[in-house]
């Protein structure tokens, strides 16, 4: 039987809406209007893009936005000084700086100079070290999409056996430990896993972050297993994940669709960030 599609569009839409009346209520109980500000150095085009969607975003569901461009040649003293402007001022509760930055910045250096109470990417390492030991604190987006997604499926994560395909800072490391931390039993693999498919085809939950398009081919998903795909390929002009959907969808018994499924989780959950940083 193919594989039930999960559609992150739909859910994504659904925890908007959500948010939306939690940002009506702050505004009226807390007289707090949730703000969020972005930093974009540079004129990547893609990172322009979704610069663009964050301020939509924001506008959609009534929260205040400020977007800062600065230009390529931009000095790291120059965005740290903003960075730090934002973080005194009242009316912003988060602060997300696009990446990449550009090789003359110190992508590090600005993280750390984030306010942590504002770091609605949950890129500072305290928000990092909160994640490993349990505490709560902001959680990077798109691996708080990937469990909203699972959660709102009703896939149940306890005593799973987990596979994280990918060890990335912003995705696979936080996907794995949010995992862990509902008792899935977790395996992380990366480019230099010796026989990867061994790994995958042990997956309950496999969650896939590479980069790579359609490295996951069909005979590498176990029959009836639930697989995220968060990555976002473009190959000959058209959209593809990580995962080989059409061959990988005949074993599954859910499964995220590229474009559609963990894409639209992350802003989503950017803004859940911007308003638990303004509660
Ligand atoms: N560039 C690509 N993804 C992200 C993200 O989640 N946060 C930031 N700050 N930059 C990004």
């Amino acid at each position: 039987m193919p594989a039930k599609i999960i559609d992150g569009k739909a859910i994504a839409s659904e925890i908007r809406e959500d948010i939306k009346r939690e940002v009506d209520a702050v505004k009226k109980e807390k007289g707090i209007i949730p703000g969020l500000a972005v930093v974009l150095v540079g004129e990547d085009p893609a990172s322009q893009t979704y610069v663009r969607n964050k301020e939509k975003a924001c506008q959609k569901v009534g929260m205040y936005s400020e977007v800062y461009r600065l230009p390529a040649e931009t000095t790291q003293e120059k965005v740290l000084a903003v960075v730090d402007e934002l973080n005194q001022n009242p009316k912003i509760h988060g602060i997300l700086v696009q990446l990449p930055l550009p090789d003359h910045i110190d992508e590090k250096a600005v993280i750390n100079a984030i306010n942590p109470d504002k770091d609605v990417d949950g890129f500072h390492p305290v928000n990092v070290g909160k994640l490993y030991i349990g505490d709560p604190g902001f959680v990077p987006c798109t691996p708080n999409g990937v469990i909203e997604l699972l959660e709102r499926s009703g896939v149940a994560i306890k005593g799973k056996e987990a596979v994280v395909v990918g060890r990335s800072n912003i995705v696979g490391k936080p996907v794995a430990q949010l995992l862990l931390a509902r008792h899935a039993t977790v395996t992380i693999c990366h480019s230099r896993t010796s026989d990867l498919a061994s790994h995958t085809r042990r997956a309950e939950i496999l969650v896939v972050a590479t980069g790579r398009a359609k490295m996951i081919t069909g005979d590498m998903v176990k029959e009836g297993a639930v697989v995220i795909d968060v990555g976002v390929n473009r190959v000959d002009g058209k959209l593809v994940g990580d995962v080989d959907f059409d061959a990988a969808s005949q074993r599954a018994s859910a499964i995220t669709p590229v474009p559609g499924g963990v894409g639209p989780m992350t802003i989503t959950m950017l803004l859940k960030n911007t308003l638990q940083a303004a509660q």
